[in-house]
């Protein structure tokens, strides 16, 4: 982070900046990871950050993505993602949605009910298209993450149990237009415990054992996203271990000869390449505390309110200062959940400065809302 170039900017706040060039070393490491492992296939999870900007980039890698609904579907192939290499998960995935992605042609339909599969046969009989289609399975794993981003467990809405697996691919195979091509994972997200992914490549070689006794065939196994990034110190580990994510699956997932391994990772791609910056509107002393408000609020970076979630807050105005000061962090909208963080040592602070939320390409911008009638945050580019 070049903070000399920032602040030399005039910059409307609250916005996002993106470093790019943080992004391009990103994608070469990871590419680097799995260097000349024709047999895995990375998709993007769009839903992480959409900013067309940031896709081209990604896309440019030769990253296939990763879709959740028919607008990201849209975003994706407009920025360059080849429609092939797009697969499309989420549970409730709409009739035009799923026209959409039959006309596009996309790589895969992440399957996550039977009332789903029928629908997806139903449309795509009526279109004279066949929909590949992988079947999304809760593996019952805990990732130990924030509850509101767990999905593997039974409780979740998300995909088919384990044990449901045999009779869903029967009923694929009886259905007219769709193709049986694989199942599909995710456990949950921001996972930095690379043991979880290797309980889950357990739970995948289980359920291939049931699969082959069956004389099921599986072309692809997507074990999803997941892998988390460090909020705490953002330039002690800008780039997250990728080499240790895919040895673990290297190492504890039996792939069968021919199988294709897919990944999803969103998060660690893009958040660390992106901050949100804001300005100091008031510091205002109450009788306990001192309250920095800032002019970005949770519509602008939602994940403090909704998830607890800790982003790193720097005064990017007085860098280098001793942090002497105990502030909490607020935004200026009408809800006493509009709080970024409490007791915050930071240097002393004043109308203006500009202060600086790291680690926010993920799960950032692309959350952000108009509540209140505010305007969108908007984006620049290093
Ligand atoms: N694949 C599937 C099926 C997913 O549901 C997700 C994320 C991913 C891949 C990408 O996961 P990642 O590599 O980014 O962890 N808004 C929350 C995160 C929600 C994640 C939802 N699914 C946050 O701000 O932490």
């Amino acid at each position: 982070m070049n903070t000399e170039q920032i602040l030399s900017q005039t910059l409307e706040t609250p916005c996002y900046y993106y470093n790019t060039k943080l992004l391009r070393t990103t994608l070469a490491a990871l590419n680097a990871a799995r260097a000349n492992q024709r047999d895995i296939h990375v998709h993007y999870a769009v839903k992480a950050n959409a900013r067309p900007e940031l896709l081209r980039i990604i896309a440019e890698a030769g990253l296939g993505a990763d879709c959740v609904s028919g607008g990201e579907i849209k975003a994706a192939i407009e920025a360059g993602f080849p429609a092939e290499s797009v697969v499309f998960a989420g549970v409730g995935k709409a009739d035009w949605e799923i026209r959409l992605a039959l006309e596009a042609g996309i790589g895969m339909f992440n399957v996550e009910s039977l009332p789903e599969l029928e629908r997806i046969s139903e449309l795509a009989v009526e279109m004279g298209k066949t929909a590949r289609v992988a079947f999304r399975i809760n593996p019952n794993v805990d990732a130990h993450t924030h509850e509101k981003i767990t999905t593997g467990l039974n409780e979740n809405k998300f995909g088919i149990a384990m044990e449901d697996m045999v009779p869903a691919i029967r009923m694929s195979e009886t259905l007219p237009s769709v193709s049986y091509e694989g199942l599909h994972f995710h456990i949950g997200s921001s996972i930095l415990n690379l043991d979880i992914f290797g309980r889950l490549c357990e739970r995948i070689n289980e359920l291939q054992d049931i699969l082959e006794a069956e004389g099921i065939q599986t072309r692809n196994i997507n074990v999803g996203g997941g892998l988390g990034t460090h909020y705490e110190d953002p330039d002690v580990h800008p780039i997250p271990d990728f080499i240790g994510y895919m040895d673990t699956f290297r190492k504890h997932l039996k792939l069968r000869p021919g199988q294709q391994l897919h990944m999803e990772p969103g998060r660690s791609i893009v958040a660390q390449c992106g901050m949100l910056l804001s300005r100091v509107l008031y510091v205002k002393q109450g009788h306990e505390k001192q309250f920095l408000i800032l002019d970005a609020g949770f519509t602008d970076l939602i994940r403090p309110a909704f998830y607890n979630a800790h982003h790193l807050v720097q005064n990017l105005s007085a860098e280098g200062v001793e942090p002497t000061e105990r502030y909490d962090v607020v935004g200026p909208i009408c809800e006493s959940s509009d709080v970024f963080q409490t007791g915050t040592m930071l240097p002393p602070s004043k109308r203006g400065d500009i202060i600086a939320f790291r680690t926010a390409g993920a799960y950032g911008e692309v959350m952000a809302s108009q509540y209140n009638l505010r305007r969108l945050p908007g984006a620049v580019f290093e």
